[in-house]
């Protein structure tokens, strides 16, 4: 099994090109099911989760062809089944895209309760929601999401918590809808607005994406497209918060400074320099780190996917600083193995209480999840000696080359598979 072997102490400097946005990606490649033409997608990331969605696709008869790494062209005009079943996609969240793409297109959709990572109880009710008040009959068997339909008919759907997922569900369904359908506490996220503009670029009528109200207006059918993703909102802030915890200078490019504000505005707070330019950020952290406040929030506040980012910086800053995460119930499995590296961090409830230290030292760690271990491992990029870490599949799930980047910019950090190449690192770098 995989591991990452890595030598702290060495201050993340230089430049890093940030890819497609893996929260767009998977509903935009879901949704290009619903056109029998072929669709041509750009900035594909080349992560575990797309790669999983992709073959979940061609299980069901979808053409996938990867013209480049990052460029795909999709035909779906073969599909030969409604079922997905295959064990893999249990494992992804954004399976449940292709109920909505399916469901949109096809009346019929049937798909394996989606799992991904584990950081809290992630319910699907107002998925089920929005999909009954289009006309779908919705049921749960055997561990599949069955839903059919004699006809969607548009409808007005108020979503009781700000769900991105359900949002994006509802969209895709109510595009093939007849009528008008109005979503409102609709989720904001920058990969909403960028399904419904690959939607519209495929002839769907969606208006209001990016504020709370959504309004489609069902068409009968959509056409090919060539589309480019967004950069990757999430990745560039890990590299941004990269750059404060190991007291380096980091230039994240191809990125929207627009998506990052919150992270820009969190960074500044605790004493970083932070540049803007059209389409690139340079952070920079030459004083010590000053303790603050944050709060998770739907977009435009703090995401919670950078949240363990954050708190890896707090915990090295001077002072005590509160995190509240209040989006998922779970997202704090990171604490104990922070804690082991030396942090002092208390969590009650969905809270903790950071109390910053000097330094964290190497420890034997594992990746609890895709950002924690993200987190993780700028911590060890920070700590004094050698950190092994375990479980990067979950890394791997959403990062792109996340060694290879972090390498690029100075990190002393490998892909080990064995207590002895573990040694040998340790002989090379020591
Ligand atoms: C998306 O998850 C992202 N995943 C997550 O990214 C991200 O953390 C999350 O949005 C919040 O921004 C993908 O895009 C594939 P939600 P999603 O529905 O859609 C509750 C990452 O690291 N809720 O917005 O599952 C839910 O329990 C990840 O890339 C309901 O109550 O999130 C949660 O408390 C992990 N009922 C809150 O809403 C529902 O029907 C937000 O969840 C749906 C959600």
């Amino acid at each position: 099994m995989e591991q990452y072997a890595i030598k702290g102490g060495n201050p993340l400097v230089g430049e890093v090109e940030i890819g497609g946005a893996k929260n767009a990606a998977l509903p935009i490649l879901a949704a290009s099911v619903m056109t029998d033409e072929t669709v041509y997608i750009e900035n594909v990331p080349d992560v575990r989760d797309t790669n999983v969605l992709l073959s979940a696709m061609q299980s069901i008869g979808v053409m996938v062809k990867r013209n480049e790494r990052h460029k795909i062209a999709l035909n779906a005009s073969n599909i030969s089944n409604l079922i997905v079943d295959d064990d893999n996609i249990k494992k992804i969240r954004a399976s449940y895209y292709l109920i909505g793409a399916l469901l949109g297109k096809y009346k019929h959709a049937e798909v394996a309760l989606p799992g991904g990572c584990d950081i809290g109880c992630r319910a699907i009710d107002q998925h089920i929601k929005g999909f009954k008040a289009l006309g779908a009959e919705v049921r749960i068997e055997h561990g599949l999401i069955k839903t059919k339909a004699e006809r969607l008919v548009g409808s007005h759907i108020y979503m009781d918590v700000v769900s991105v997922g359900a949002t994006i569900n509802i969209m895709m369904a109510a595009t093939m809808a007849e009528g008008t359908t109005i979503i409102e506490n609709s989720a904001k996220e920058p990969h909403v607005v960028d399904l419904a503009n690959f939607l519209n670029s495929m002839g769907a009528n969606i208006k209001g994406a990016g504020t709370d109200i959504i309004r489609v207006k069902g068409v009968s059918k959509l056409h090919s497209t060539d589309y480019a993703i967004i950069p990757d909102q999430i990745e560039a802030g890990t590299f941004m918060f990269a750059a404060a915890i190991t007291k380096g200078d980091v230039t994240v490019k191809n990125v929207i400074p627009k998506h990052l504000e919150s992270i820009t505005a969190k960074l500044l707070e605790i004493g970083c320099e932070v540049e803007e330019a059209d389409d690139c950020i340079r952070v920079v952290a030459s004083k010590p780190l000053q303790h603050t406040h944050v709060k998770t929030l739907p977009y435009p506040g703090f995401p919670t996917d950078m949240q363990p980012q954050i708190a890896v910086a707090l915990a090295l800053s001077k002072g005590t600083s509160i995190v509240t995460e209040s989006i998922f119930e779970n997202r704090f499995k990171y604490v104990d193995e922070l804690i082991r590296m030396g942090a002092n961090i208390k969590v009650e409830g969905n809270t903790a209480i950071i109390d910053g230290v000097d330094k964290y030292t190497g420890a034997s760690i594992s990746a609890p999840d895709l950002r924690a271990g993200a987190a993780l491992v700028m911590a060890a990029l920070a700590a004094e000696g050698y950190t092994m870490v375990d479980d990067i599949k979950y890394i791997e799930r959403g990062y792109e080359d996340f060694h290879l980047k972090l390498h690029s910019l100075g990190a002393q950090i490998e892909l080990v598979e064995s207590e002895r190449d573990f040694q040998r690192f340790k002989l090379k770098t020591g």
